[in-house]
């Protein structure tokens, strides 16, 4: 099986020369929801934008070392479509970022600007929206502005948004910080029916809901790869103290 991503000995530096990331190491697999947690500061929300090369678009640049693939390719390889790269690997932020348009349009920019034929996009937009658990609360006012959506809806409009490009990947950076538990509840089942298709990356802040929906959970802290395991065994017998101390809340 080839993995999704395949990481090897990855660093990155900021402006200033100071590492970022230290020599991780890590495979992500399709089907999989891989959880990534650690202490703010520690290189999670700059490692997933390494990953589909959006750190090129921030104003801090970031200097980034060692291989990494995607499905087997190079991701630094000159002739990789960077476009196609950023359609194929989706990102959901923690801040829900409506466009100040209708629902509906919020899902049909992103195909027009990835070419999709208009005659397509009724209907990615109802899958999408479905698999974002999100369309029977909106199938009536599609045509309403989104900013009049309650935060969680945003939120899920921003997932299905991003699904809707029908990507291979999705990159979530700590989706549901500002979500009530029933949106947060939405989300997480929304996952748990996407990963039968493609692979999920999620940034959490929040230990109980790794251990709930995550198959393997990386722990990073200040750039470095403390440990890499089964979610259950991450979570019940970490084979590092660090671990130990940082899932029971001793620091960070
Ligand atoms: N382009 C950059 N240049 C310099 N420092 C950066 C850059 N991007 C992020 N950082 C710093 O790298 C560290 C990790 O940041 P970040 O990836 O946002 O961590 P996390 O998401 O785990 O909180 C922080 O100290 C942050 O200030
Ligand atoms: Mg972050």
């Amino acid at each position: 099986m080839i993995p999704t991503f395949e990481l090897q000995g990855l660093t990155a530096y900021g402006q200033g020369g100071e590492p970022i990331l230290k020599g991780v190491s890590l495979s992500v697999l399709p089907r999989e929801i891989f959880g990534l947690i650690g202490p703010a500061g520690s290189g999670k929300t700059t490692l997933l934008t390494i990953l589909n090369r959006t750190c090129e678009l921030a104003r801090r640049r970031v200097q980034v070392t060692g291989a990494l693939r995607f499905e087997g390719r190079d991701l630094f390889a000159p002739d990789l479509d960077v476009s196609q790269l950023r359609r194929q690997v989706g990102m959901v932020f923690a801040v829900p970022l409506p466009l100040p348009m209708s629902i509906r349009e919020n899902i049909t920019l992103g195909l027009k600007l990835a070419g999709i034929p208009r005659g397509e996009w009724g209907e990615r937009a109802e899958t999408s929206l479905t698999a974002a658990a999100l369309f029977s609360e909106v199938k009536d006012r599609l045509d309403t502005p989104a900013m009049t959506l309650s935060g969680g809806q945003q939120q899920r409009l921003c997932l299905a948004r991003a699904l809707a490009l029908e990507p291979k990947v999705l990159l979530l950076d700590e989706p549901c910080s500002g979500l009530d538990p029933i949106s947060t509840a939405r989300i997480e089942e929304a996952l748990q029916v996407l990963k039968e298709r493609i692979s999920v990356i999620l940034v959490t802040n929040n230990v109980k809901q790794a251990a709930r929906v995550t198959d393997r959970t990386a722990f990073l802290c200040l750039g470095e790869l403390v440990e890499l395991n089964a979610t259950v065994k991450l979570f019940t017998t970490p084979e590092q103290a660090r671990t130990a101390d940082y899932i029971s809340g001793r620091f960070g």
